[in-house]
């Protein structure tokens, strides 16, 4: 979590990180902070709240000009989010200034130390412990920034992406990564520094990702110089070309970034199977799965790790890899898994999924399911990210940036690649034959269209949520494929509109939710015709004799359901395998109107960020 940005060249730096921190305001918004070196003058300006506050008292305060600054976007972990904890912090001779990402765990033993030395310290952070201690190396050892930093750092346990410039030597900023992201992007002649290159991608395509344990001395007029924290070791460092564009980061006439996601996923998914998926030529051609089909085609099971949303696709992946390839399935929650003593061995593969592919928990829990022999591959959306590079091999989605903070392209199109990954799974091993694989791709190749369809039923939806929009409580209901759409549908309803929601497997609602139904309670049921749609009716029956209210996702002409339910939202018909990748439409233009029409902030809803670097 927090977004850091900097920047050192012929610009005017306070622009350049003003509007890098609006892009980041994803990985976080408790609050805000600029340091800029101007006029023989290091100055700087927090406050807690959003990046637009920041941009506020910047204006007021009159500190609007440097050609040197950080800047970062806070997601509060050591400290209340107030103006005193926000970043950048400065060390105790005002010489020192940074902004970090991430968490320094053993902070309190070294502010007891440097307490002790007769350091200051004005925040709660474990950011402002930081910046000391790299002071009290620089003059204790009497060496360079760079070298400050790196001893200071050896001597800590922790996460961090950090960037720290010297207000007497402020042509160069020291940055470093150990487990939180960081990218450096490299102009003619300036540079920039951010936690993805969504700030810079206006200005440069070619950046440099550190990786962990890395760090670099960023100087007006030098090549960078990368090297390992741990040994001071150089490394040449790779400069990669980006294909990112500056249209894919913004709104497009949309009011909200979710509404643009969501409307995007017809075509988002086209580019995650376009090159992969051949339907004429009956072919899924897939080359991270194809170099090592071996290890897949021999699992003994497959092993999903994930957080969030992404651990939602992973439950529906369990169906799929189920039904087409017949491969044992389990999928943890990643944050479990490492803390356990999972039972892996070397005939396992673990799939990890991560939009971001920064999420700390699943990077650790792929660390120890390297470590025990077991082959990891990663379906990331964020190209070059760090569970993208920690993974054997992998897939990217390819669904573009996503920025509403509640996840919708990256949730389809993580389905899709799953989808692709256990159809050929399941042609190879034989458990498919040719026409079903043949009808199989057709059908995936029409879904886009069908989503297409499904959102043009945006207005019924909007009726829903106008009926709906003051409910306590709303509980989602799904059975089979259609059983982690529930969770999914529940998990956006609580991210964005904070209406407590729970999904279930509609069965056991018998054992337990049941006592929860009365007049005022809203149930959504997944009821689509395939697969266990008798057992569903029966299910909304038992709610209709306690008076709920049923708002029912039917197949398109469906009459059955209609006569009971209170409304219906309708998909059009697909193979049951695939009915995920449409009931979830509705779902989630209910909670994106809902949160709209109660005034909640939807891109950006409290307490929650994007990309999840802490435990
Ligand atoms: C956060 C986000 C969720 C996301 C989860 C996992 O909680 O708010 O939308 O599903 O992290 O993130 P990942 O990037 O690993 O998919």
């Amino acid at each position: 979590m927090c977004g850091i940005v900097g920047y050192i060249g012929p610009k005017n730096a306070y622009n350049v990180v003003l509007k890098g921190l609006q892009r980041l305001e994803y990985r976080g918004y408790d609050s805000a902070g600029v340091a800029l070196y101007a006029d023989d003058e290091l100055k700087i300006c927090k406050t807690k709240g959003k990046v637009s506050e920041l941009v506020k008292k910047c204006e007021k305060e009159n500190i609007t000009s440097g050609h040197i600054g950080i800047g970062h976007t806070r997601w509060a972990t050591h400290g209340e989010p107030n103006d005193v904890n926000s970043h950048p912090h400065v060390s105790n001779s005002g010489d020192l200034v940074i902004i970090h990402n991430g968490i320094i765990e053993n902070y309190e033993s070294l502010k007891k130390e440097l307490t002790n030395r007769g350091y200051s310290f004005e925040s709660d952070t474990d950011t402002e412990v930081l910046i000391n201690l790299i002071e009290d190396v620089k003059k204790k050892e009497n060496v360079k920034l760079g070298k400050a930093v790196q001893v200071a750092l050896n001597q800590t346990i922790g996460a961090y992406a950090i960037a720290v410039f010297d207000r007497n030597k402020p042509n160069e900023i020291v940055v470093a990564r150990l487990g939180s992201p960081l990218a450096i992007g490299v102009g003619e002649d300036e540079y920039f520094i951010a936690s993805d290159a969504s700030p810079f991608i206006e200005f440069t395509n070619k950046s440099i990702y550190l990786e962990d344990g890395e760090m670099a001395v960023v100087r007006l007029g030098r090549n960078i110089k990368v090297r390992k924290i741990k040994n001071d070791k150089l490394i040449e460092p790779y400069v990669q070309e980006l294909q990112l564009s500056l249209d894919q980061i913004e709104k497009a006439g949309y009011e909200h970034f979710m509404l643009k996601e969501i409307y995007e996923q017809p075509e988002a998914i086209k580019d995650t199977y376009r090159g992969r998926m051949l339907p004429e030529k009956g072919l899924i051609r897939m080359a991270g799965i194809d170099d090592n089909i071996e290890k897949f085609l021999n699992a003994r099971r497959i092993i999903v790790i994930a957080c969030g949303t992404s651990w939602h696709a992973g439950l529906v992946s369990e169906y799929l890899f189920e039904d087409f390839a017949r491969i044992p399935v389990e999928v943890e929650y990643a944050s479990e898994f490492r803390y356990r003593n999972p039972i892996i061995t070397e005939d396992d593969v673990v799939i990890a999924i991560s939009q971001s592919g920064e999420t700390a928990d699943t990077m650790a829990a792929i660390k120890i399911a390297k470590e025990k022999g077991a082959f990891v591959f990663g379906v990331c959306n964020v190209v070059g990210s760090s569970i993208s590079r920690e993974t054997h091999a992998g897939a990217y989605t390819h669904a573009g940036p996503e920025i509403g903070v509640a996840s919708t392209k990256a949730f389809t199109t993580q389905i899709t690649i799953l989808t692709l990954i256990a159809l050929k799974l399941g042609k190879q091993k034989g458990e498919i034959s040719n026409s079903q694989f043949h009808a199989y791709l057709n059908e995936l190749d029409s879904i886009p269209e069908k989503i297409e369809r499904t959102l043009q039923t945006n207005d019924a939806v909007i009726k829903v949520a106008e009926a709906y929009k003051k409910a306590k409580n709303c509980l989602y209901l799904g059975r089979g494929h259609n059983f982690p759409v529930a969770l999914e549908g529940a998990l956006k309803l609580k991210e964005i509109s904070y209406i407590h929601a729970e999904g279930y497997p509609a069965a056991e609602m018998k054992h337990g939710p049941i006592a929860l139904i009365d007049e005022m309670m809203p149930v959504v049921v997944i009821a689509t015709k395939k697969g266990h749609y008798e057992k569903v009716v029966s299910n909304i029956q038992e709610i209709k004799s306690r008076k709920g209210k049923i708002i029912a996702v039917v197949t398109e002409g469906d009459t059955s359901v209609k006569q009971m339910a209170d409304h219906i939202l309708e998909v059009p018909d697909t193979f049951e395998e695939f009915t995920p990748l449409l009931t979830t439409i509705p779902l989630q233009l209910l909670s994106y109107h809902i949160a709209v029409m109660l005034g909640k902030n939807v891109d950006q809803p409290r307490n929650l960020a994007k990309s999840v670097t802490v435990e």
